[in-house]
């Protein structure tokens, strides 16, 4: 019953139009395939259940029976001409090729792995859900980027942290819950938007998840490690640094110790007994009270490369995460800034970490917040492998109880000019690798998903995981072409839903920002679990995550004039534009700078005004969202309607909250009237 929720954007309607749905089957009659690895039959399976679902009556699996259809076969089995052109071809990179035969018409896919098969499969399933023509196709795709990951923050007991979907779709009770089948449609809806990597729990290793590494849930892991192999997806773990204490009875966990050095090594070797192809580690080392070098006087390099050096023999890779800060700050010490951590850690390692470590940076230097800057690390070591860390989870943007397509977000960030080598230096460019040349390079994620019938909660929060993926495969997609691609095929062709659902996900990060967060103040949210209004919720914490509001002004000053230098970690053209009141986008100003609630944005408002004005705006906006839904009756199964609407109902009330939240603390704080002396409290 819950089939057009759970299938997402895999739902392979029947195709109505009886032209195409001709033209389709002429291919959908025969799959052919040269090779028979598992990554072939998943190719052949997706086809098959696709076209049985598509079309009234079509065989589709008669390998061999007709000499027309689909044929897959990897770049080394193709023959003639199609070889040659393949040639193009990076590692997981395929081609498309509609090729008229004396036997009749053919659409060859051909990758030059097996991986690039699958892609091209579930590339023309998605011309075909587009009612496109598949007759004359030549394609040719190659991913950007290379590592396109995502990270589960799944807890052995079921729990996830900061996941708004339910409980975890691999654990329960402390062990894995069995389901491959839920784990299988997992790695179908990754591997069609491209994802290659996943790392299977919560970066917080705790006590159970622990022993992952061990041989009493190594087969486990190997279980689910095979699921995701036969979909091109590598698994990999997060580890416990303090492992050689807790499993191996040793004494420390130091770096530089040899029966430290040893004990890893001897640990990868066994992991890889069990998972010949095993990913890596992921690692989250002296962050929020983890263990990690630092107990040992030791450098982040030490710790990493140390794993690196275990993890080589097997071509495994170290996502060593630069989440690292000081946690436990006094609100009264205005020097220390959080935001200089990472940067501060890490900038002096750069050249010193092993060929197959990659730091792992997330967007911003604060954490995941509606907005905040790009965190200056992007291009800031050229000898260092680096990967952007997103967050697909919507922590701090509303709990997928709030619409907030992320998509925009993430373009600005993949947008951003670092300078690093001179102008058109972008986020993009430095983590595809094209600007330094760097070994591995790439992105990775948190995870939105969890067991709920519709994986996301929030049925539209299903277009940001889809959303992440195809700019993992292509950061040069536009928002726009993501966005339409997903509707058409989470909800089919009616134009009214297009038109309505588009312009709700285009606008909806920017309303969030709205009646949320000014001008890159963040964490006015409660603390711990992050929902709702709190403007002083962390104001007085030890989290360094401070906005400073007083009766007079709001911001953090990171200047170098007066600040905590933080704007000195940028290269010198975005340094001296956040360094300047007047070149400082008005959206980021309060992240670089204090202000008084009268001075003058570009805008031409104050920054009170500004408060008031968008915090209405954004709760009228975020009603409007439900009307805008409410118009969508009877244009879809009744499921996905009352799901979603719920949301918006949800969302509408609680940005009145916020609204009124905010204004009420800025107005006691400011004493200054709303120009428009509209109701606040
Ligand atoms: C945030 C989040 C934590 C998470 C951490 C991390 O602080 O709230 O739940 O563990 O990021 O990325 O490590």
């Amino acid at each position: 019953e819950h089939k057009k929720s759970y299938d997402a954007w895999l739902q392979y309607e029947p195709v109505m139009d009886k032209s195409l749905s001709g033209q389709y089957q002429q291919y959908a009659r025969s799959v052919e395939a040269m090779e028979t690895s598992s990554i072939i039959q998943s190719a052949k399976q997706e086809l098959h259940h696709a076209f049985t679902s598509m079309f009234e009556n079509t065989a589709g699996h008669d390998d061999g029976a007709e000499r027309c259809g689909i044929v897959l076969t990897t770049v080394e089995s193709v023959e003639g001409p199609l070889k040659v052109e393949a040639a193009r071809l990076s590692r997981d990179g395929y081609q498309i090729k509609s090729v008229l035969t004396s036997e009749g018409p053919r659409i060859y896919l051909i990758g030059m792995e097996e991986q690039g098969v699958l892609y091209a499969a579930f590339h023309l399933l998605r011309i075909m859900q587009n009612g496109s023509l598949v007759d004359s196709l030549n394609i040719t795709e190659n991913p950007t980027n290379q590592l396109r990951m995502i990270n589960q923050w799944d807890n052995m007991d079921g729990s996830i942290e900061r996941g708004y979907a339910g409980a975890s779709i691999f654990y329960d009770k402390n062990g894995f819950t069995g389901d491959l089948e839920r784990i299988k449609d997992y790695a179908r809806l990754l591997s069609s938007v491209g994802i290659n990597g996943i790392s299977i729990n919560n970066v917080n290793v705790h006590h159970v998840e622990t022993n992952l590494i061990t041989e009493s849930l190594l087969p486990k892991v190997a279980d689910v490690a095979a699921v995701f192999r036969a979909y091109g997806i590598k698994t990999y773990l997060s580890v416990n640094y303090a492992s050689p204490l807790q499993l191996g009875g040793l004494s420390t966990a130091d770096p530089l110790d040899p029966g430290v050095r040893a004990w890893w090594k001897e640990k990868t070797k066994e992991i890889y007994q069990y998972i010949p192809d095993f990913g890596g580690f992921v690692v989250k080392a002296d962050s929020e009270h983890r263990p990690g070098p630092f107990t040992y006087n030791r450098t982040h390099a030490d710790g990493a490369n140390m794993l690196g050096e275990a993890l080589e023999p097997f071509a495994g890779l170290v996502f060593w995460r630069c989440f690292v800060y000081n946690c436990l700050q006094d609100w009264r010490d205005r020097s220390t800034d959080r935001a200089r951590a990472a940067y501060d850690h890490f900038k002096p390692l750069d050249g010193q970490f092993h060929s197959n470590v990659i730091l792992q940076i997330k967007n911003g230097p604060m954490d995941f917040q509606v907005r905040e800057a790009v965190s200056p690390l992007f291009g800031a070591m050229e000898h260092t492998n680096q990967m952007l860390e997103l967050q697909v989870t919507q922590e701090y943007t509303g709990q997928q109880r709030h619409l907030c397509y992320l998509v925009p977000q993430w373009k600005e960030i993949l947008d951003f000019d670092t300078y690093a080598k001179g102008k058109g230096s972008e986020v993009k460019r430095v983590v595809d690798g094209s600007l330094y040349q760097p070994a591995y390079a790439g992105i990775t994620a948190v995870s939105n998903i969890g067991n709920d019938y519709n994986w996301t909660g929030h049925t539209l929060a299903q277009a940001n995981l889809y959303g992440y993926g195809r700019l993992t495969w292509n950061p040069d997609l536009s928002s726009e072409e993501i966005t339409a691609e997903w509707i058409a095929r989470t909800f089919g062709k009616d134009e009214v839903v297009h038109e309505q659902v588009r312009s709700m996900l285009l606008d909806s990060w920017s309303i969030y920002e709205n009646y949320t967060s000014p001008l890159g103040v963040g964490w006015m949210v409660n603390p711990n679990h992050h929902y709702g209004p709190n403007p002083d919720g962390y104001e007085y914490s030890l989290w360094g995550t401070y906005h400073f509001a007083d009766w007079q002004g709001i911001g953090v000053d990171r200047t170098v004039a007066s600040g905590t230098g933080y704007t000195s970690q940028y290269l010198k053209e975005n340094k001296e534009m956040y360094e300047s009141l007047q070149t400082c986008p008005d959206e980021l100003l309060l992240f670089f700078h204090h202000v008084p609630y009268t001075h003058e944005l570009k805008s031409g408002k104050t920054v009170i005004q500004h408060i008031y004005d968008t915090h209405f705006a954004g709760a009228e906006q975020a009603e409007n969202l439900k009307t805008m839904w409410e118009m969508l009756e009877g244009r879809m199964d009744g499921e996905r309607y009352r799901d979603v609407l719920s949301r918006l109902v949800e969302q509408a009330e609680h940005a009145k909250e916020w609204r009124d939240i905010i204004n009420t603390y800025f107005y006691r704080k400011s004493g200054i009237k709303d120009q428009q002396n509209r109701k606040i409290y």
